[in-house]
């Protein structure tokens, strides 16, 4: 890849470390600001109070419980020593006990709540209980037992009690978000791109819990500098050591109130009080900082800055092309056509593989082979999610992928990206990926670290909901950014973030929305951005699972030509997945019809358009009004999918079949080529139809040609084939 120096310079200018102006702003925010003074305060009068006061806190003179005066600002205890002295030297232990605390309660919760969350098995639960056991554990008694064993040990022995006693509740709550966290998309995407779980915990999940983590942290300071004055306050701390805690401890046993000296007594218990308030409204504030939703300016300037510059220089300097141009797989077909040709009305009246990488006389490559897949979900009665799926995919080809819902579309998707969550498992079957070299590789039995390398590299999967796909806390091209450190260490930034400019021009994106947050990106530009990431490395193939089903039609047609255009350019190979059927004869060169976990029909989109052959095929093209020609009734696909845990047996579509016959309940029929005399005139060059229905002559009971019922499975009523 080569770098202008111009861009160098471009992007090192406003590289420089000046603090973003959003997040600046946000922690001026007067909530903050108020917070940030109170504890400041605070923390100065800890730090330099005692240095600067000379006089020794316990010193006794004869003026004693005088009230407050200019000699005695905060007045005098019983034994004539200065309240104002030892409320400034309090702070000192009060304010380490609460913070040194805080830290080490905050580093330990999410040490133990994160790790819990994000790793399943036994490691996990033996986490969970341990936290549990603390949990259940009275912790003013831990506490009072503890110190008793630590009367000498000063503000560090307090430091350790508080964090034994105080780390699991925050544990607890994090392990919670955590666990709902690494089950929703964008964690699976990280996890997909191959990210590990280190990285996975550390840049994906933690920075979503950060507004957790500053709660957590500022509640436990506030419980430290409380717990502390409790212990000292029951006289198990060292009374002789100054703190707010130890001061109400000496009012109390000299019976201050009694004497109705209450300049003794306030000023510690104020003292407490504001820091905790002064913390409270660091609290409040710091969430609308965090927390991308809620900041006003959700865009940090520097990166506004870094990102238009880039935009600007690879523009002034013509890269984009010359990028597409160096890349490794440029020696792909690129085809001339171009994005809106490929959706032009023509095309979905020819034959769409005439203008596909993979027709027009050339070879036929295929890229993903799936052989006689089987994948179930859970044990006893499971379920067959996908019950014996052959197919081939070629090099460049779009796959469309219809069926109505839960016939198992979204699972050959996981499947074939090696994304099943449990309890769904692949139970047989081979997916064979063949690279450009030509070596052949079976992706159901990868191990881990050949799955990362290879997910992302060679295939990649854009999810149904590119809101829940992409983090929330996490800029645009921050997230692409991730995909390019995890799979192409040796890139540099600057390298790296031209790239994330590169691809968002190839989906339409202009490049200084980079820093943009997924909530500032209309539905079409996050889906958009999803194929920018899918794209990243450049894969052979990508799997769509639905990406345009909460799109309106206007948008929906703009991810669709910008899927299409840069499949025509990079000639990468699509499996698209969508319930609309119509959409996928415009889009698709190839598409499988499935029913109840099986491939029912497979044939060119326009052989399919033309001529369906499976009577559910035809019940789908049925249930399409058509915008030209005469009106008529639309006929759609009679009764509701089946209960795939209790398919019927014979063929499934039987129940709701109008042209069910005698054989249909036997046993179920065979995925088979139908002989080229099916085909329709004129497209000869497109490969067979196949189909699996009785009907078909070659496919048994119906034609003369019958005869397959030895070789096909037989079934027994309400049993899985
Ligand atoms: N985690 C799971 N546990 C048990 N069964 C599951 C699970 N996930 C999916 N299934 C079942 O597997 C079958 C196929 O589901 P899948 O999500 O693949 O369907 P789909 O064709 O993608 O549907 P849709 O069009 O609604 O997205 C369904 O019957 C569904 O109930
Ligand atoms: S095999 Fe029989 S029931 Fe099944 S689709 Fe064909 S005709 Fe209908
Ligand atoms: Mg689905």
């Amino acid at each position: 890849m080569i770098i202008s120096s111009d861009l160098e310079v471009a992007v090192a200018e406003p590289e420089e470390g000046r603090p973003s102006r959003g997040l600046l702003r946000g922690l001026l925010a007067p909530k903050v600001m108020f917070g940030v003074v109170i504890v400041g305060f605070f923390i100065l009068l800890a730090i330099f109070g005692p240095i600067l006061v000379h006089t020794d806190p316990g010193t006794v003179t004869s003026a004693r419980l005088q009230p407050p005066s200019l000699k005695h600002l905060l007045g005098t205890t019983q034994q004539g020593q200065d309240v104002l002295t030892q409320v400034i030297y309090g702070a000192r232990i009060s304010i380490e006990v609460g913070f040194g605390a805080g830290i080490l309660t905050t580093l330990w919760s999410v040490v133990v709540g994160l790790t819990g969350g994000y790793l399943a098995g036994t490691g996990s639960e033996l986490l969970s209980m341990f936290s549990n056991v603390f949990l259940v554990i009275p912790s003013l008694p831990l506490v009072v037992i503890l110190a008793a064993y630590l009367p000498n040990s000063g503000s560090t022995g307090i430091i350790i009690v508080i964090t034994v006693t105080g780390w699991a509740w925050g544990a607890r709550v994090l392990r919670a978000q955590t666990l709902s966290l690494r089950r929703r998309d964008f964690v699976e995407a990280a996890r997909a791109t191959g990210e590990r779980s280190i990285k996975i915990m550390w840049y994906d999940i933690l920075p979503n819990e950060v507004a957790i983590i500053t709660a957590t942290f500022l509640g436990s300071v506030v419980g430290a500098i409380l717990t502390e004055a409790s212990i000292a306050f029951l006289g198990l701390s060292s009374v002789t050591e100054w703190s707010w805690g130890t001061m109400l401890y000496w009012a109390q046993v000299s019976g201050a109130e009694l004497a109705r000296a209450w300049w003794w007594f306030v000023p510690p218990g104020l003292c407490i009080a504001l820091v905790g308030t002064g913390l409270a409204f660091i609290n409040f504030g710091l969430d609308d900082v965090i927390n991308p939703r809620l900041r006003a300016d959700g865009t940090s300037a520097r990166r506004w800055r870094r990102t238009r510059a880039l935009a600007a220089a690879l523009t002034f300097a013509g890269t984009r092309s010359r990028l597409v141009a160096a890349r490794s797989r440029s020696a792909r077909p690129a085809l001339a056509a171009s994005a809106s040709a490929a959706l032009s009305p023509a095309r979905t009246a020819a034959n769409p593989s005439e203008s596909s990488p993979s027709a027009a006389g050339t070879v036929r490559q295929p890229v993903l082979q799936l052989r006689n897949l089987r994948i179930e979900y859970g044990s006893g009665v499971p379920v067959r999610a996908v019950n014996d799926v052959s197919l081939t995919l070629h090099r460049g080809e779009v796959l469309g992928i219809a069926g109505e819902s839960g016939s198992g579309k979204s699972t050959l998707a996981r499947a074939v990206t090696r994304l099943l969550r449990p309890p769904g498992r692949i139970v047989s079957g081979d997916m064979i990926y063949t690279s450009r070299s030509g070596r052949e590789l079976n992706i159901a039995g990868l191990a881990d670290a050949e799955l990362r390398k290879f997910r992302w590299e060679e295939i990649s999967i854009v999810f149904q909901s590119a809101m829940n796909a992409l983090n929330p806390v996490l800029s645009l091209g921050t997230q692409i950014d991730d995909v390019l450190r995890t799979h192409r260490p040796a890139m540099r930034r600057v390298q790296r973030a031209q790239r994330v400019c590169e691809l968002l021009q190839l989906v339409g994106i202009s490049p200084d929305r980079a820093s943009a947050y997924p909530h500032e990106l209309s539905g079409g530009m996050r889906q958009r951005a999803m194929i920018a990431m899918g794209l990243a490395l450049d894969p052979e193939i990508i799997v769509m699972d639905e990406p345009t089903t909460a799109l309106d039609v206007v948008i929906q047609r703009q991810v669709i030509e910008t899927i299409m255009g840069l499949r025509d350019q990079l000639g990468f190979a699509v499996i698209f997945i969508t319930h609309d059927l119509s959409l996928l004869i415009e889009l698709s060169d190839t598409i499988a019809i499935m029913y109840a976990g099986r491939i029912v029909e497979l044939a060119a989109a326009s052989q399919l358009y033309d001529r369906p052959l499976h009577p559910y095929s035809q019940g789908l093209l049925g249930s399409f009004p058509t915008l030209t020609g005469p009106r008529r009734e639309l006929a759609g696909v009679p009764g509701y999918p089946p209960d795939m845990r209790r398919l019927p047996g014979g063929c499934s579509f039987q129940p709701r079949c109008q042209q069910a016959f005698g054989p249909c309940a036997g046993s179920v029929p065979l995925l088979l080529s139908q002989p080229a005399a099916a085909t329709p005139a004129g497209a000869a060059t497109a490969p067979a139809p196949q189909v699996a229905c009785f009907l078909y002559e070659g496919n048994g009971a119906a034609g003369p040609g019958g005869g397959l019922a030895s070789s096909r499975e037989t079934v027994t009523g309400g049993s899985h084939a």
